[in-house]
């Protein structure tokens, strides 16, 4: 059956369940994920020069400069599995600038999901957050608790994760979010994120097959 490879782009608040519903997206789908969060957690790992920069932002909650997330960012879609699959972009573009570069790069999106919650609930999430080292798979303490005693002795939490932090975050995310938005009017669907993770997720997944029926009717009229 002929497909054409879904691109999409996911944003929201901090902790307004990107990285969650990401999880949820690449077991149906198979889509590459990328998650520009990630990428520089991973620099940071490995100690590089980037890293050390990108750090001293990301504790700051600001955004890290674009000479930094923009070429890390273009370099992961530009591999093969990107372009084999589809991908599904996470945490990026979040500036104006950010995303005409990546356009000026040939990298467009079908669809922009933004992910909306209200502020008082993020603290809560972000508080409760847990990461596992193992799996990579992101649980709540309340939320999305561990399956089992082994998994839970191994949690790790994040640095940014504070609630002083998160404030810093949500600032900045405040301040560029309608300059991102305006650009991607057109292919926008907003979902509730503060609804439960499985009621998210089907309404994001129902926005995704939809895209697929009309890829596969446009191909076929083509
Ligand atoms: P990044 O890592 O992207 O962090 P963020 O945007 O703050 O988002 P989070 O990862 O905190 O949250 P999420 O939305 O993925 O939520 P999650 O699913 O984990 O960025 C970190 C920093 O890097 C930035 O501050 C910046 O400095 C820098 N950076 C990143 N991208 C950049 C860029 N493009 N340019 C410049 N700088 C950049 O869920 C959160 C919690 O809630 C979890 O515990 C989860 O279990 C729970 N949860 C999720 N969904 C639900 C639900 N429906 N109901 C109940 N609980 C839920």
């Amino acid at each position: 059956k002929p497909r054409k490879h879904l691109k999409i782009m996911i944003s929201g608040a901090p902790a307004s369940g990107k990285g969650t519903q990401c999880e949820l997206i690449t077991s149906k789908y198979d889509l590459v994920h990328i998650a520009a969060g990630d990428l520089l957690r991973a620099e940071i790992a490995a100690g590089s020069e980037n890293g050390k920069r990108a750090k001293e932002y990301m504790e700051k909650g600001q955004l890290v400069p674009d000479e930094i997330v923009v070429m890390m960012v273009k370099d992961r879609l530009s591999q093969p599995d990107s372009a084999e699959k589809g991908w599904l972009l996470d945490g990026y573009p979040r500036s104006s600038s950010q995303a005409t570069a990546l356009q000026a790069f040939g990298f467009k999106p079908d669809l922009f999901i933004l992910l909306e919650v209200p502020e008082e609930i993020l603290v809560d999430r972000v508080v409760g957050r847990r990461l596992d080292p193992v799996t990579g798979r992101i649980y709540h303490l309340t939320y999305s608790p561990p399956e089992n005693e082994e998994i839970a002795a191994r949690l790790t939490q994040r640095f940014d994760d504070t609630e002083e932090k998160v404030k810093l975050r949500l600032q900045t995310h405040n301040q560029n979010v309608e300059s991102v938005l305006s650009l991607f009017e057109d292919i926008t669907v907003k979902v509730d994120g503060s609804l439960s993770k499985e009621v998210v997720f089907a309404k994001i997944d129902s926005a995704l097959s939809n895209l697929i029926e009309q890829n596969i009717l446009g191909m076929a009229a083509t």
